[in-house]
């Protein structure tokens, strides 16, 4: 396998397995990690993942209905708590052999977390600290996913060379292919990721932005990415009339100023969902700036999902073949070798 084409997956890792607001609509049947899974938030108001097939004859639990005690199987009734364990065996005494495999789930910031690998491992701490989700006064954001049919590191390649942007998102977040080609970039290796930050001064606003809150002239834009292995990426962008001090304070009052998140959880080895949730500071969940930028990156996110469809097709049919970086490309190859570091973790419990 390239170092650079599909990676191998990571167990010990905390992904998204939902949004909170997803489970507000009942159980999701869920493919992750190669796992069917049935996600819900029982009658105790816990989020919870079970695997997707009752232990009595194999029912989808998906099929069933969240009930004060669990999740309670649409076939005969027998209802399972977050846990696994079996808590309702209709007409029958509670059998402790009775059980569905369980996996750990933290719900917090409007995530739904879910650990998929040694559940020993499974430390809290390590999930990513995001409080935007939770700053109502100043971010309202609305919450998406897209399912791709891809390598999850595709779209962490995507995200860490933005040099994408003027090319494939011309008619929404993107702009002049040149400023973005000649933006500076400070990119720095980070403990488990990447992070950079680029800066296209006096450039012409994009698309987005002029919808959005609408600019007279230049912007000074920045984009903010960080990543974290093995599939968030945290953004912080936005711009402010060029020449008033947005470089130095990117928090001032005004301009156009958004927050992101985005995640890659995967499905399996060759697809996944792409969790994205997208915030205008200062803006109303259903203000015109908000949802008008949300509406943009719907689209501009289609498009990244052609390209990176298009090149897991490419890529599959030989995928041992190497691909290039270039010097754009320092994020796409620190962020590959933190996945190599976690994967690379792993080993040694795998191989025991
Ligand atoms: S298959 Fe689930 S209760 Fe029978
Ligand atoms: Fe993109």
């Amino acid at each position: 396998m390239s170092d650079f084409a599909f990676e191998p997956l990571v167990r010990n890792a905390w992904y998204i397995a939902a949004w909170s607001n997803e489970l507000d609509e009942g159980p999701i049947a869920r493919k992750i990690m190669g796992e069917d899974l049935v996600i819900f938030r029982g009658g105790d108001g816990k989020a919870a993942a079970l695997e997707d097939r009752c232990c009595h004859r194999g029912v989808k639990l998906s099929l069933g209905q969240p009930v004060e005690k669990g999740i309670m199987c649409g076939y005969h009734g027998l209802v399972f708590d977050g846990s696994g364990a079996c808590v309702d065996n209709p007409g029958e005494k509670l059998n402790p052999a009775y059980r569905v495999r369980s996996f750990p789930v933290v719900e917090r910031q409007k995530f739904v977390w879910i650990w998929t690998g040694d559940a020993e491992q499974a430390d809290e701490s390590l999930i990513i600290d995001f409080p935007y989700h939770d700053m109502t006064d100043e971010y309202n954001f609305h919450f998406a996913r897209y399912d791709i049919g891809a390598n999850y590191m595709f779209m962490m390649d995507n995200l860490m060379d933005l040099t994408h942007l003027g090319y494939v998102h011309t008619s929404t977040i993107g702009g002049n292919p040149q400023e973005h080609d000649d933006a500076e970039l400070t990119t720095t290796r980070t403990e488990n990721g990447a992070h950079y930050i680029r800066w296209m001064m006096n450039s012409t606003p994009p698309p987005s932005f002029q919808k959005a809150v609408g600019f007279e002239g230049q912007v000074d834009r920045w984009q903010d990415f960080e990543y974290v292995a093995p599939s968030s990426v945290l953004q912080w962008g936005g711009g402010h009339d060029a020449g008033t001090g947005g470089r130095e304070n990117r928090d001032k009052p005004g301009g156009m100023v958004v927050r992101l998140f985005q995640h890659a959880t995967p499905a399996d080895d060759d697809s996944f969902h792409y969790f994205f949730s997208t915030a205008v500071r200062g803006q109303a969940y259903d203000a015109p700036a908000s949802t008008a930028f949300h509406e943009d990156i719907l689209e501009a996110f289609l498009e990244d999902k052609m390209f990176i469809e298009a090149q897991q097709e490419a890529v599959g049919k030989d995928p041992g073949r190497r691909l290039i970086l270039r010097e754009h490309d320092k994020a796409v190859a620190y962020s590959r070798q933190a996945i190599h570091r976690m994967h690379a973790a792993e080993m040694p419990a795998a191989a025991e």
